[in-house]
């Protein structure tokens, strides 16, 4: 029985070291530990020991069992610390490894424009009022001194919803609501999309303005000069100069046209400027005194001066974009190239 237990127990240690998986392992413990397995099988010998010698054999037996019990439960642990470590390996994060990017979106050309006016004007003490997009002919036109069938209504082509129901043709109906919901003194703008049947590489259907309204006494036009040159040179650099030229709106008498000069030739002419040196970029004037009396204001007491700045036109001078349509097809090659 001694040379059995010997035999098994070699056959058992090569059977051991050959093993090199889980399945392997597990089939090892089905042939030598398992109730079927041969180490148990040892003790079913028993019987066959004579009876004197029966104890001692048991006993070697047994301590054969448990050794192979706790060989089996070495190599068992062996493997599971070695793929412990094969995992830990696989699953390590490299923590020095820099992060994935997430692209941050970027603010739109004219809302970037459109914050740099209201920053620039809110430093002289402007509020900002935003009004409908859908208006009444009432306050697009008649109110602002534009009645029906005044040949002024086809400086514009207007969108009509209904007869009396338009989209704005520009920021001025502002005018009217500010004046009808606030009294003097007043400094207002009035930032919003406004719309006209015209489309070319300048002009889109839909576009932006911003109004500029101020009421208050003894306002001229030296106060919209003054106020201009200020908001030029903050948009476009200190060594640009403003220049009023006479123009005609019917809700501003004088009315003025205001060029800047060419920021890209200084002046000497070139094909931004046309070779005029100077570059149209607002209109504006003094708040025509029956406007002022549509709103309840006295034309006596008050005066205002009023001005539209479009505010795409701003933003292509300013990026040097030749074309106003980039500004609404989202294409992001050109949105991109507006981080601020
Ligand atoms: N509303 C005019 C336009 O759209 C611009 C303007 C505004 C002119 C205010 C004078 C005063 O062309």
């Amino acid at each position: 029985m001694e040379a059995k237990i010997k035999a098994l127990r070699e056959q058992m240690e090569e059977a051991l070291g050959r093993v090199q998986s889980k399945a392997e392992l597990d089939a090892f413990w089905q042939a030598y530990l398992s109730k079927k397995g041969s180490v148990t099988g040892l003790m079913k010998e028993l019987g066959n020991v004579p009876k004197e010698d029966r104890p001692a054999v048991g006993k070697l037996i047994n301590e054969f069992k448990n050794y192979a019990e706790q060989r089996y439960q070495e190599v068992r642990q062996k493997m599971e610390e070695k793929d412990l470590e094969l995992r830990n390996q696989s699953e390590q994060v490299d923590i020095t490894m820099p992060a994935k990017k997430r692209p941050a979106g970027t603010l739109h050309p004219i809302t970037i424009t459109k914050n740099e006016m209201i920053d620039v004007f809110s430093g002289m003490g402007f509020e900002v009022f935003e009004g409908p997009e859908i208006e009444d002919d009432d306050h697009n036109f008649s109110r602002l001194n534009v009645p029906k069938n005044h040949p002024a209504r086809d400086m514009q082509d207007t969108f009509y919803l209904s007869e009396d129901i338009v989209l704005r043709t520009h920021t001025s109906p502002g005018q009217i609501r500010v004046m009808d919901a606030k009294k003097p003194p007043i400094k207002v703008l009035v930032p919003g999309r406004v719309f006209r049947s015209d489309s070319d590489a300048t002009h889109s259907p839909m576009f932006y303005q911003m109004e500029g309204l101020v009421v208050d006494k003894h306002i001229t036009l030296c106060d919209l000069q003054g106020m201009l040159d200020e908001f030029v040179k903050k948009i476009f650099g200190d060594s640009v100069k403003t220049r009023l030229r006479p123009s005609y709106f019917p809700f501003t008498e004088p009315s003025v046209e205001v060029d800047v000069s060419c920021f890209a030739c200084g002046g000497e002419g070139c094909s931004l400027c046309k070779g005029t040196g100077w570059i149209e970029v607002l209109g504006g004037g003094i708040v025509h005194h029956k406007v002022l009396e549509n709103c309840g204001v006295d034309p006596n007491v008050y005066s205002g001066l009023a001005f539209g700045i479009g505010i795409e036109r701003i933003a292509m001078l300013k990026y040097g974009i030749n074309n106003i349509g980039l500004f609404y097809e989202n294409d992001l090659r050109f949105l991109k190239q507006f981080q601020n």
